[in-house]
């Protein structure tokens, strides 16, 4: 039986997407036949309650020279992650004559350029190759490691102990939750605190927003089985803060037990949690039945344009789409190529599904009848943007929290 990788109990899907590929791991033609498949099937432990997935593909099948996603394409996530970076200074920096902050996943800098423009001590943790050099070029100080143990030894020896340490979308693709935490115990000051955000599971359960589960995705985490998790490596949760990001995420920070007093807002979060069932199976099996009723209202909506004939397109090739587009059976005769500004990706076609990416000029160049928003946790950015696009009489489909046509 697989094992939670927490707290080594013994764990059950409770659910299964099927055969999946590399979420991001976009191809060409003559790579179909090779093309890497696993089963992607979700777990809730019933010890700990961390919400899991039973088989992840290794790491250096996702992370690596050529990895697709840039953090900088989202406009919004700039602001965002500016933000961050000043309420981390703001609070956790004030009282620090040379501080100096580490990020986990740091990408193409987008969150630590914004202690680099101030001269702050800074490393980021990068193994992806591509990204990390991009955040490098523009001045911002980057390794190329995947964060664990060994490699906080070695920043501490090198560079001495943290304020903070930081890290946003990628503390949920750690399979090593544990070599995370006491590697992050190490790294830190006695006062230090570690502050990361992910899709919640809150929003997840509550939008049916099954596209957060992907191979990247070890763990979708809540504030309990977040406090369960660092709790059990001398942590103590002691803020939580909701965000708009990628669809609905919890920003969490962590101080080392009894250094800082923790919030009501924890205690609070962790009873509307309970409340809401995200310990129980019960609140999974109905996520299971809500997600097979979402696949079948969007392949309704499909089949039937396809029917029709009408000209149907994508917008946003996310990582998260792949989940969607091999679990429902979206194919390029439902969707003929889906519109997506990272000159990686296009030219290439998606993961599993084989639909093809093309740059945003075609999707501007020849308005298609209907189109797929696969990118919705952007959607304020793109409903800003694409406002000639619903005066030309354009429809979008969504399908978070619910499947629906926007007239
Ligand atoms: N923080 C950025 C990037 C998120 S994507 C943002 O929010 O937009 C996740 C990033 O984490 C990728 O760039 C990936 O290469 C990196 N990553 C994956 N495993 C990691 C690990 N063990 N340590 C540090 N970074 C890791
Ligand atoms: P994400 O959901 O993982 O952030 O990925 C968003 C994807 O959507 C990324 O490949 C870039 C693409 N995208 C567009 O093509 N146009 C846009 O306006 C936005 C915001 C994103
Ligand atoms: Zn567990």
């Amino acid at each position: 039986m697989p094992q939670c990788r927490i707290c080594g109990s013994d764990i059950e899907a409770f659910m299964s997407f099927g055969q999946m590929p590399i979420a991001n791991g976009f191809l060409t033609p003559d790579q179909f036949a090779d093309e890497y498949f696993f089963e992607l099937a979700p777990a809730i432990c019933g010890n700990c309650s961390m919400v899991q997935i039973i088989d992840q593909p290794d790491p250096s099948k996702m992370f690596h020279e050529n990895y697709a996603f840039f953090s900088g394409t989202s406009k919004y996530m700039q602001v965002h992650f500016a933000a961050f970076a000043a309420a981390v200074q703001e609070r956790h920096l004030s009282g620090s004559d040379d501080p100096f902050v580490v990020e986990l996943g740091s990408n193409d800098g987008i969150m630590l350029r914004n202690f680099a423009s101030q001269n702050i001590r800074h490393l980021g943790i990068e193994p992806s190759k591509n990204v990390g050099d991009a955040a490098r070029e523009s001045g911002v100080n980057t390794i190329c490691e995947f964060f664990g143990e060994d490699v906080a030894g070695q920043i501490v020896g090198e560079y001495g102990q943290a304020d903070a340490l930081l890290a946003a979308n990628v503390m949920c693709h750690i399979p090593d939750l544990t070599g995370v935490a006491k590697g992050a115990h190490a790294l830190l000051k006695p006062d230090g605190v570690l502050v990361f955000e992910d899709p919640y599971l809150g929003d997840v359960v509550e939008k049916t927003s099954y596209d957060q589960i992907y191979d990247e995705h070890v763990f979708v985490f809540c504030a309990l089985s977040v406090a369960n998790a660092f709790g059990r490596h001398g942590f103590e949760l002691i803020d939580v803060e909701p965000q708009i990001t990628h669809g609905g995420s919890m920003r969490y920070t962590l101080a080392k037990k009894g250094a800082r007093q923790a919030s009501e807002a924890v205690t609070v979060l962790i009873a509307k949690e309970t409340a809401l069932g995200l310990d129980r199976p019960e609140t999974f099996d109905k996520f299971r039945q809500n997600c097979e009723a979402s696949r079948d209202q969007l392949m309704a909506v499909l089949n039937d344009l396809r029917e029709k004939g009408v000209r149907v397109l994508g917008y946003g090739a996310t990582s998260k789409s792949t989940t969607v587009m091999n679990y429902c059976g979206i194919t390029p005769a439902h969707i003929a190529f889906i519109s997506d500004t990272t000159p990686t990706k296009q030219g290439k076609c998606t993961p599993g599904a084989h639909v093809p990416v093309k740059p945003y000029e075609d999707f501007v160049a020849d308005y298609p009848a209907y189109t797929v928003l696969f990118a919705w946790n952007h959607s304020r950015e793109i409903m800003e943007k694409e406002q000639a696009y619903k005066a030309a009489g354009g429809k979008w489909i969504n399908f978070v929290p619910k499947v629906a046509i926007q007239e």
